[in-house]
Order: structure tokens, then C-alpha cells, then sequence
């Protein structure tokens, strides 16, 4: 049984808890810090070395990153300061807090705790986990084996990207209904369904909280569609589970 600090970065907030891997319990109550502006590597690193402090941790710790994360080298970093682009984020971090590390995707952690511990678990075929927050994230699965760093929340809808439209940022920024944006969230995910065709989509991201509003409207979809059941501590969970299991740099993670 392997304890695991597990911090989340996301576009407004930074959490992190201590997580048993093996049952996917955080051991201690997690705690957010507010994303930095301009969120540079350099700020960001701060913060997280702050959270590391605030627990006190001496062990492994599995960091999330929301962008493309090839071998622990940043490749995209839409919704966080553009000096990321290149910049080799294992090395980053561990040079600053002294720590072994890993870092992967937001949303793949994300999907990587719900196959174990939530709405996909035990479920084979092709399972697709979004997010739904600052952005749109995408966690692809096949039979459990996950194809890291799918970026689906940026295919194009009616010419624009779909994270701009229909992600839970959009909602507010543009202070839409529930039901306009559910509008927004099932065209989108129609257009999902036709490229991935996946058995199961599993909705999270902070929205997830709010899945009465909106996953009753989405009416007109082929695919089961439902709610992530970890909430918001799925990224926390599944950076744990991706420095138990995979070590530093990428590799194959099999829910
Ligand atoms: C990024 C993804 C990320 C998602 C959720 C998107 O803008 O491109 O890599 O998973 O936001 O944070």
C-alpha cells in the first residue's frame, strides 16, 4: 500500500491530498491554493512547493498538468502561461521541492481514478472521461488501458474550439441557462460520438457537482452518459495512482 501526495493544478486553483492508492482515499483533507497570474512555470512551482510544505511531505508525489504532458515535457498549456511550451515539468519540480514526481495530464488523471474507483469501473470497450471546468479535458480508455493526452475538448464546433462554447468556464462567462448550455454540451458531444463512437462518457470537471442540472437535458445521445463519481478529487486521486504505477516518465497505464 503506497501513499502518494497528489496535487492537482488547474486554471483557477491548486489542490493537493495525501492518497492510498491502493483503496483511492485521500488520508488527509486536501487544500486548495489559488493558481498564480501569469501561471509561469517559476509561480507555479511555488505554489506547489507550498502544498508540499503545508503536508509536510517527504515521500512521491503525482502532479496533474492541464496540457499535453509527453515524457514530463510540457507540449500545450492553453488555459496557463505559454512559458510552459517545452519546459521538461518532472525536472522542474523536482529540482525545486526534492521530491521524485510524475506529471500527466489533468484530465487523463482524472479518468485514470474514475476506472479504478468511480463510474468506469469494471467497464471494457471504449469509455471516454471529460472534463468540464476552465476547459474541456478528454480521457480516452480501451479496456481499461488509457491513450494519454487526447485533446477532444478542441475539435471545432459551428468553427470555433469546443472548450470555448461549451466548457463550464463558457457557461459563466457567458451566462447561459442550464439549458442553453446543455444545448451547447450535447452538439458537442454528438459530434464526440461520431469520431470515438464510446460506450460509456463519463462527465466530470467541476461541473459534475452540478450533473442534475444539465445530464437530464442531454436527451437526444446514443452513448450512456454519466456523472464522474470522484468529483473534483479525481485528478488528486489519479496523479497518485500515476506515480504508484508508472514512476516518473510516461508509461502504458492499465486501469
Ligand atoms: C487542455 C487539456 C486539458 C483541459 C482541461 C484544455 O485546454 O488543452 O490538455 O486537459 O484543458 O484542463
Amino acid at each position: 500500500m503506497a501513499h502518494v501526495l497528489g496535487i492537482d493544478i488547474g486554471g483557477t486553483g491548486i489542490k493537493a491530498a495525501p492518497v492510498d492508492t491502493a483503496s483511492g482515499e485521500l488520508t488527509a483533507e486536501r487544500q486548495k491554493l489559488p493558481t498564480p497570474h501569469p501561471a509561469t512555470p517559476d509561480a507555479v512551482v511555488e505554489v506547489v512547493a507550498k502544498l508540499v510544505q503545508a503536508f509536510d511531505w517527504t515521500g512521491q508525489a503525482g502532479i496533474t498538468f492541464p496540457g499535453v504532458v509527453v515524457n514530463g515535457v510540457i507540449l500545450t498549456a492553453a488555459n496557463l502561461d505559454h512559458a510552459w511550451i517545452g519546459v521538461d515539468a518532472v525536472k522542474a519540480f523536482e529540482d525545486s521541492i526534492k521530491l521524485a514526481v510524475t506529471v500527466l495530464n489533468d484530465a487523463d488523471a482524472a479518468g485514470v481514478a474514475e476506472m479504478r474507483f468511480g463510474a468506469g469501473k469494471g467497464v471494457g470497450g471504449t469509455v471516454l472521461l471529460l472534463t468540464f471546468g476552465t476547459g474541456i479535458g478528454s480521457a480516452l480508455f480501451t479496456d481499461g488501458v488509457l491513450v494519454p493526452n487526447t485533446e477532444f475538448g478542441h475539435i471545432e464546433v459551428r468553427g470555433k474550439d469546443a472548450e470555448r462554447r461549451a466548457s463550464e468556464l463558457a457557461r459563466e462567462e457567458h451566462d447561459l441557462s442550464w439549458g442553453s448550455w446543455a444545448g451547447r454540451v450535447e452538439e458537442y458531444l454528438t459530434h464526440v460520438d461520431a469520431l470515438l463512437s464510446p460506450g460509456l462518457i463519463i462527465v466530470g470537471g467541476g461541473v459534475s457537482r452540478k450533473a442534475d442540472k444539465f445530464l437530464p437535458r442531454l436527451t437526444g445521445l446514443r452513448a450512456k452518459v454519466v456523472p464522474a463519481s470522484l468529483q473534483n478529487d479525481a485528478g488528486i486521486v489519479g496523479a497518485a495512482m500515476a506515480m504508484d504505477s508508472a514512476g516518473s516518465r510516461q508509461a502504458t497505464i492499465h486501469v
